[in-house]
């Protein structure tokens, strides 16, 4: 298959093992070391290509330290450089020795001031989508996978973690050298490195946290509960194929809210509740242990198959774990959810498909709901038509059929029609499986039905806009989803500002921790124009980096009468501390002069 955002050519050499060795510089903000990579070549093949961005390059050699000749091609805005290196007959190996700019896109560069403890400075690495090239010359691409080992050499006294088997520390003076092994081949998105001042708790046989020392009990408090989700999803979609399931917490400004990173998923300290009620992010990163680490999107067009099947198995984990209720009430929020992005960008709109060419686009820049949502709501359907039992059967299946492998989008159709819809062709013609992956807009057949709890939530939020007294509003048990789900409506239905505070007295939403909460809340706020909201905005716009809580508040403001200059003034005081994928897209928003990658 051709993927439109890497270089490389994988039919004629291939890297299948991949051995890094880097130092970790703090003062400069640099990696720096060699990347040595077994490769698999078509007969015939004289050169192996790689995918680069601002990379300095020292030399490229063969295992006995003798040059190859190679050719580093101008940037492209995008893709960064094509790196081409010359390979005398037959030879399988190469070592690249070089330098990452203290610009790369994947790498944060924090200092103690921007950690929990202060103490110490924090590096991590965000490779997803296409940024892994930054920090490593690679073949970057979702259909390449490779096993890798790696030594990492930090400043005592750090440590280092990496998304992979940890094989322990050998400390000299004043320097700590990690070594690592991942024996499963992966993506190069899926690499991953994390070095700062962490330490980890035990949470079950095969699971653990890890993160700075102040945060640790908290941590291990709100994610007590990984061992158990590690056995529902076994329970679900069969064995877990990796060892072991650990968290590490990053610092405020990581991105999103997880990241799966293969045995060590990276998540937001914006989960840290204290309720264990945001825990549905380490079932959704758990769920991409099988659907997207195990098997691939094979280029980001498909992308959906990601996020889509992970989404569907994140809600049958929540519905396990914490019961149909609460799932159900999940359930309907994401339809919802979706079909207000439908409408936002229009039901013709292509960008609403669920399979779309992303060439020339970042990846991982315009990230919308449709790929999670509509590729849940795509298995809804699917289950609704034939049952849960076949669609387990299908799933367990798929992910053996499939694993290690990436797959396309016409390859998960193929595999539908031949494995799940073999004996039952008619029925998939009356789903139209291609209608639903190629054409824009979304089918009412994705709709769920509709749960109690929901009608419950809804008619609450529906009397409160109608003005109807909130004496009688019964609220007790109700979970931050349902909280959400009320607020949600509110949103959509322009509250007059009395109602707000009225629900601000009874209920002190402003002082929630839960951050899925505090977002609808503070754009109530905004739409209400209650300047008294300032601190708070300012705060939660400050506090973390997550481009999910970013995106909506800024463009909240941007377009009221009131609060365009105050995002501007945010925007510019916080832009240099939020991740460079985050200014990717709120520069767009916010700043369209720089749009530089500073
Ligand atoms: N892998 C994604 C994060 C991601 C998406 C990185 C696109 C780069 C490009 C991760 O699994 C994710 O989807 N995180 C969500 C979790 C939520 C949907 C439960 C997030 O961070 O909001
Ligand atoms: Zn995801």
């Amino acid at each position: 298959m051709n993927d439109a955002h890497s270089f490389a050519e994988p039919q004629s050499a291939r890297v299948t093992h991949l051995k890094l060795d880097l130092q970790v510089d703090f003062s400069e903000r640099l990696l720096t070391g060699t990347a040595s990579f077994d490769l698999q070549l078509a007969a015939g093949c004289t050169q192996v290509v790689f995918d680069t961005r601002k990379l300095q390059l020292q030399r490229i050699t063969d295992v006995s330290g003798n040059s190859l000749d190679y050719v580093l091609a101008p940037e492209d805005p995008v893709l960064g450089a094509k790196l081409t290196v010359q390979l005398p007959a037959g030879l399988q190996h190469v070592v690249i020795h070089y330098t990452t700019s203290p610009e790369a896109e994947a790498l944060q560069w924090l200092t103690a001031e921007q950690t929990a403890s202060g103490e110490a400075p924090f590096l991590f690495t965000q490779g997803h989508a296409i940024q892994t090239r930054s920090w490593i010359p690679i073949q970057d691409s979702p259909g390449i996978r490779f096993t890798y080992e790696a030594r990492i050499t930090v400043p005592a006294p750090l440590i280092a973690v990496m998304s992979a088997e940890h094989l322990g520390p050998q400390t000299t003076a004043g320097a700590s050298t990690f070594a690592f092994r991942m024996l499963e081949p992966i993506p190069a998105y899926l690499v991953a490195l994390a070095v700062g001042v962490l330490a980890s708790r035990e949470i079950g046989p095969r699971t653990a946290v890890f993160a700075e020392p102040v945060t640790l009990e908290r941590a291990a408090f709100e994610f007590a509960e990984m061992e158990r989700m590690v056995e529902a999803a076994e329970a679900l979609v069969g064995p877990y194929r990796w060892g072991r399931f650990d968290l590490v917490v990053m610092p405020p400004s990581f991105p999103y809210g997880g990241m799966e990173n293969p045995r060590l998923t990276f998540v937001s300290p914006s989960l840290l509740a204290g309720d264990r009620s945001l825990t549905t992010v380490v079932a959704h990163e758990l769920a991409h242990a099988w659907a997207g680490n195990l098997v691939t999107n094979a280029t980001w067009n498909d992308f959906w198959i990601n996020e889509g099947t992970t989404v569907y198995l994140e809600l049958r984990l929540h519905e396990l774990l914490w019961g149909r209720e609460r799932a159900e009430l999940l359930q309907s929020w994401g339809y919802r959810e979706l079909a207000a992005e439908v409408a936002r960008m229009g039901a013709d709109s292509p960008d609403t498909r669920l399979a779309y060419d992303m060439r020339g686009r970042d990846p991982a820049e315009g990230v919308t709901v449709i790929p999670y949502l509509k590729g849940a709501a795509f298995f809804w359907t699917i289950e609704k038509a034939v049952g849960r039992a076949a669609l387990d059967a299908w799933l367990v299946g798929w992910f053996g059929r499939q694993a290690f492998c990436s797959v396309t989008t016409e390859q998960l159709l193929a595999d539908l029609r031949a494995h799940l819809f073999a004996r039952i062709p008619d029925q998939a013609a009356a789903l139209e499986l291609e209608s639903w992956v190629h054409d824009p807009g979304l089918p009412e057949s994705g709709r769920p039905p509709p749960s109690a709890l929901l009608q419950l939530v809804e008619s609450a939020a529906a009397d409160a806009l109608a003005n109807k007294s909130l004496a009688e509003l019964d609220t007790a048990g109700w979970s931050p989803q349902a909280w959400r789900h009320f607020l949600g409506v509110l949103l959509a239905g322009r509250p007059a500002p009395a109602l707000l505070s009225t629900l601000e007295a009874k209920f002190a939403l402003s002082k929630s921790h839960n951050a899925e909460v505090l977002l609808p809340w503070l754009r109530l706020q905004v739409q209400a124009g209650n300047q008294a909201a300032i601190p708070e905005l300012r705060s939660f716009l400050s506090e973390q980096g997550r481009t999910r809580f970013l995106r909506p508040l800024y463009a909240d403001l941007l377009s009221s009468s009131w609060g365009a200059a105050l995002a501007q003034q945010i925007y510019a005081e916080r832009r240099a501390r939020y991740h460079s994928l985050v200014r990717l897209s709120l520069d767009k928003l916010l700043n369209p002069a720089a749009q530089s990658p500073l």
